[in-house]
C-alpha cells in the first residue's frame, strides 16, 4: 500500500516537472537546444525533437551519439526524455543505418549558472576569464583556462556586444581564448561596457561564463621597447610601437626600480623606486651591482601596468 502510495506521488511529481519543459528549453544556435534545470539529481524533462520539415514523409530513425535508440522510437516527431545531464547528440536517418538527415545537440544547463566546474577562476576579482588590449583602437583578447578534469571541455559559441552593437569574435585555435575587434574612437569616453559570453561544454554540461569591462579597465601597455643605457648611469627606452600616438595625449607614466642583483622586479626588496614621466631616468646609487626595472602605464585612467622591461647591471657589463 506504502509502496504503490509512492509510485502514484512519483508519477506525479514526474509528470509536474516535464509539464515545466517549455519554460526551460531554449535554442542557443542552429540545431543545438539548451535544458536549464535547477539541479542535477533525478532531474527529468522531456523535449520534443523534429528532423525537419524536409521529411514530414519520409521514415525517420534516430540516433544518440551514433548508437541506436532503444526503445527504437521512428517519426519525424519523437519526444525523448532527458535524465540529470544525459544530453546528448540526437541525429535522425532514413533507415536504421541510413542517410544522416539532421541533428540537434540537447545541453544542459544548471540555473541559476553558478556552480561552474569548467573553467578555472583566475582570481576572485577577475573571476574565469582575462581580457587585455595593447591600446584603444578596440582590438582586444580574451583568455580562460579550462578545470584539469575538463580539458577536453569545447567552446560551443562566443558572443560579445557593447550595447546594441554586436562586437565579432574569432576563437583561438587552441579554444582557450577569442580575439575580438570593437571599430572604436579611441578618442570617445566609453559609455557603455563591452560584454563577453562564452558558452563551453564538457559532454552534454553547459557553462555560460560572461565578463563585462570598459576598454580603460584592460588596456595594457605592452612591454616597454628599446631600454639601453648611455652616459654612464642614465636608462632610456620608448613608448610600446602598439602604443597610442599622440602621446601627448595618450600619456604613459613610467615606475623605474632599482632591486638588487638576482632579484625579480617584483621584489619589495627594493634600492630606489620612483614613478617618471620622462622616457629616461639617471641612477644614482652607489652600488656597481643592480638591477634596473621599468614598466609604464596609462597615466589617466590608471588601468593595468605593462610588464617589466629590465637591464642586469655588474661591474663590466650591462644586459638589457
Ligand atoms: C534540422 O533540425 C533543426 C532543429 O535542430 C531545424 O531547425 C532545421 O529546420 C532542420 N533542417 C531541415 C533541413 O529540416
Ligand atoms: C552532432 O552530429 C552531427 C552529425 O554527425 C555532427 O555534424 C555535429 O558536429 C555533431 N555535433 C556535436 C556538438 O557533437
Ligand atoms: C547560486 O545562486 C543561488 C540563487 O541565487 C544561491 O542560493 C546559491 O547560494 C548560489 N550558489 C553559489 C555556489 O554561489
Ligand atoms: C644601446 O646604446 C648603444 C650606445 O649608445 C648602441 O651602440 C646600441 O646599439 C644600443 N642598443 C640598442 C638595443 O638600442
Amino acid at each position: 500500500m506504502y509502496s504503490l502510495f509512492l509510485v502514484i506521488l512519483c508519477s506525479g511529481l514526474c509528470f509536474a516537472s516535464m509539464d515545466s519543459d517549455e519554460y526551460n528549453l531554449e535554442t542557443l544556435m542552429d540545431n543545438v537546444v539548451v535544458l536549464r534545470v535547477p539541479y542535477v539529481y533525478g532531474n527529468m524533462m522531456e523535449v520534443r525533437l523534429t528532423c525537419g520539415e524536409a521529411y514530414q514523409d519520409q521514415p525517420v530513425f534516430w540516433k544518440k551519439d551514433g548508437v541506436q535508440l532503444s526503445p527504437d522510437v521512428q517519426g519525424n516527431q519523437i519526444t525523448v526524455l532527458v535524465k540529470e545531464m544525459d544530453g546528448g547528440n540526437y541525429t535522425c536517418h532514413l533507415s536504421p543505418n541510413g542517410e544522416y538527415l539532421n541533428h540537434t545537440v540537447i545541453l544542459v544547463q544548471l540555473d541559476p549558472d553558478n556552480r561552474t566546474v569548467i573553467l578555472e577562476e583566475k582570481s576572485p576579482e577577475e573571476g574565469h576569464i582575462h581580457c587585455s588590449a595593447p591600446n584603444y583602437k578596440g582590438s582586444f583578447h580574451c583568455t580562460w583556462t579550462r578545470t584539469q578534469h575538463r580539458s577536453h571541455a569545447a567552446v560551443l559559441l562566443v558572443k560579445a556586444n557593447r550595447y546594441l552593437d554586436e562586437v565579432p569574435c574569432v576563437l583561438d585555435a587552441d579554444g582557450s581564448g577569442v580575439h575580438c575587434h570593437n571599430a572604436n574612437c579611441p578618442y570617445k569616453e566609453e559609455k557603455h561596457p563591452i560584454s563577453l559570453t562564452v558558452y563551453i561544454h564538457s559532454y552534454s554540461r553547459l557553462e555560460a561564463y560572461t565578463k563585462s569591462f570598459y576598454l580603460r579597465e584592460i588596456v595594457r601597455p605592452a612591454k616597454l621597447p628599446n631600454l639601453n643605457i648611455s652616459n654612464g648611469q642614465v636608462f632610456s627606452w620608448d613608448y610600446p610601437e602598439s602604443w597610442e600616438k599622440p602621446c601627448t595625449y595618450f600619456g604613459l607614466h613610467f615606475q623605474v626600480k632599482v632591486v638588487h642583483p638576482g632579484q625579480s622586479c617584483n621584489s619589495e626588496k627594493l634600492i630606489m623606486n620612483e614613478i617618471v614621466e620622462e622616457t629616461k631616468w639617471e641612477v644614482k646609487v652607489r652600488s656597481k651591482k643592480y638591477v634596473f626595472c621599468v614598466r609604464g602605464q596609462d597615466k589617466y585612467t590608471r588601468g593595468p601596468w605593462s610588464h617589466w622591461s629590465q637591464c642586469t647591471v655588474t661591474k663590466n657589463d650591462v644586459i638589457c
